[in-house]
């Protein structure tokens, strides 16, 4: 397998829907030029900044579920060039993505860098670990100072990734990333309030009446 991320998700269903809408003969002929199987220090530098990242997994029912995971930069590490590993933090206690994942370990990551326009598709096999039974891997996942209650750990075993493009992504900008740019720009709305009061009292001090 020279495209891996395609050939896993190419079903003979979806190699029906390329073929329909004209693309199944590019689609059927594309080798790309890498495994995708292992990450490279692209993936891997860019893993590392990631605050969130959406995770779909298989339901019973065969229903796909979408769920959101998020902490400190970081948080999902890099274990090594095919292994993620991520605190799994206590929320609303529904236990959706953890139960599927009991029953069919496959997963779908999602990760976002909006300001860069810039999405990896992830797709592992997921493994759940009793933090408190491997003090190694609790150590590798900690994120000290940060509230959230770590339930568990999720291993995630790489079985191919893939990049987007870029369209239709708007950019986005957190508090932390707009910080260094609206810094000028508040010390020069102090420069200017203060300037503006000195004024102010300056005016009304000319205007007083004169007896
Ligand atoms: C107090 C609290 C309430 C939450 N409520 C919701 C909610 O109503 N809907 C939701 O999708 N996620 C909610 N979350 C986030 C999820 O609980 C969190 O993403 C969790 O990891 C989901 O686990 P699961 O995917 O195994 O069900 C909440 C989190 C907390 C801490």
């Amino acid at each position: 397998m020279t495209y891996n991320f395609l050939d896993t998700l190419s079903t003979p269903a979806v190699k029906a829907a390329q073929t329909a809408n004209g693309s199944g003969e590019f689609w059927s002929g594309f080798h790309g030029n890498r495994t995708f199987d292992r990450f490279t220090e692209n993936e891997i530098a860019f893993i590392a900044e990631r605050d969130s990242f959406y995770m779909a997994s298989v339901s019973e029912s065969g229903w796909p579920y979408v769920q959101h995971r998020g902490g400190p930069p970081g948080f999902l590490r890099v274990l090594d060039d095919r292994t993620l590993a991520f605190a799994d933090y206590r929320g609303n206690r529904q236990y959706i993505s953890t139960g599927n994942l009991t029953a069919d370990d496959r997963v779908a990551l999602f990760l976002m860098d909006y300001p860069h326009r810039a999405r990896l598709k992830v797709l592992a096999h997921a493994q759940i670990k009793d933090l408190t039974a491997d003090h190694d891997l609790e150590a590798k996942l900690a994120t000290p100072g940060y509230k959230a209650k770590p339930e568990r750990a999720v291993m995630l075993h790489l079985e191919a990734f893939d990049w987007n493009c870029p369209q239709h992504i708007t950019p986005r900008f957190t508090e932390a990333e707009l910080a260094p740019a609206l810094a000028p720009i508040r010390d020069r709305i102090n420069e200017l309030e203060a300037e503006n009061k000195v004024l102010r009292e300056h005016l009304a001090g000319a205007q007083m009446p004169t007896t």
